[in-house]
């Protein structure tokens, strides 16, 4: 198969510049892969990878766009994760700020966020599970097509790879599972938005994408037979995609920083390729 993965050979945060053919495979769904870029760890940092530092019953910790540090076990501990963390999240907007400029002025930052725990031991159902393949696409938080930027480093203090599974372009997907979804309902999305199980109201897009998503999760044939790749990220390497467009799961792994960036499709250096131009075209509807 196609590998759905670039191998790129940057080493400094600071010095991406802009490459249609890079930029292309990106907007299609593939993962941009950096493995001489890698986030250094100051020598005081190391005493905060430990999944000790995360507050009970939370699976991240996370810095919000304002600055806020969430899910910090202990005040001790809260300002020197956060500049950690915050570190990571200038190096990575650098990165994308470099690598496509043509976003800049039309990107949302929303969390960064530092996972420390263990994936391999992780118990979650079926729909948060994210050792299945899927796109990412969140029940409670509708985007009507807005883009998910995703930029990863793993910073394994033993050296254990990330291990993640890709999978097939996203239009395959979409034609995989679109004749399987549930009809969209208005009145039902309308329900959702009085009962706050969404925060805003669900457009047929957003209930589309999250048919796909448990389509592809709730599949075990899929999983298991769809045209895949396994990928060992290592630790003091970084990757970039389109979380609502590249295929992924994550099999294993510890200590991970990940930056989110939010992108209006329009705003793309080919619309077309989004994920809301290819279900508006599979489907004939506008869906937002
Ligand atoms: C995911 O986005 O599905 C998880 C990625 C990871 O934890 O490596
Ligand atoms: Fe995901």
């Amino acid at each position: 198969m196609d590998t759905q993965l670039v191998e790129l050979d940057l080493a400094d945060w600071a010095g991406a510049t802009p490459n249609e053919a890079w930029i292309a495979a990106l907007e299609a769904g593939k993962v941009l892969y950096f493995p001489r870029l890698g986030f250094e760890l100051r020598p005081q940092e190391r005493e905060l990878l430990t999944p000790s530092v995360l507050s009970p019953e939370v699976r991240n910790i996370s810095l919000d766009a304002n600055g806020r540090i969430k899910g910090v076990a202990g005040e001790a501990r809260r300002q020197a994760v956060s500049e950690m963390v915050g570190r990571f999240r200038a190096q990575a907007t650098q990165l994308i700020h470099g690598l496509l400029p043509h976003y800049t002025p039309a990107l949302r930052l929303a969390p960064t966020s530092y996972r420390p725990a263990q994936v391999e031991t992780r118990v979650q159902s079926w729909r948060a599970d994210d050792r299945r393949l899927h796109i990412d696409s969140f029940p409670s938080r509708p985007n009507y097509g807005e883009r998910i930027l995703r930029v990863f480093t793993n910073v394994n203090p033993e050296g254990a790879p990330r291990v993640w599974r890709v999978g097939e372009p996203f239009e395959t997907v979409a034609k995989r599972f679109l004749p399987r979804a549930k009809p969209y309902s208005r009145w039902q999305a309308r329900l959702l938005q009085a009962l706050h199980v969404t925060k805003s109201f669900r457009s047929e897009y957003d209930h589309l994408m999250l048919q796909l998503h448990d389509g592809m999760k709730s599949d075990l044939d899929y999983q298991k037979n769809a045209q895949q790749q396994t990928v060992h990220f290592p630790a003091g390497s970084v990757w970039v995609c389109f979380s609502d467009q590249t295929s992924h799961a994550v099999m294993s792994g510890q200590y991970m920083l990940e930056q989110t960036l939010h992108l209006p499709a329009a705003r793309q250096y080919n619309p077309d390729s989004s994920p809301l131009a290819i279900l508006s075209r599979l489907t004939g509807r506008t869906l937002v």
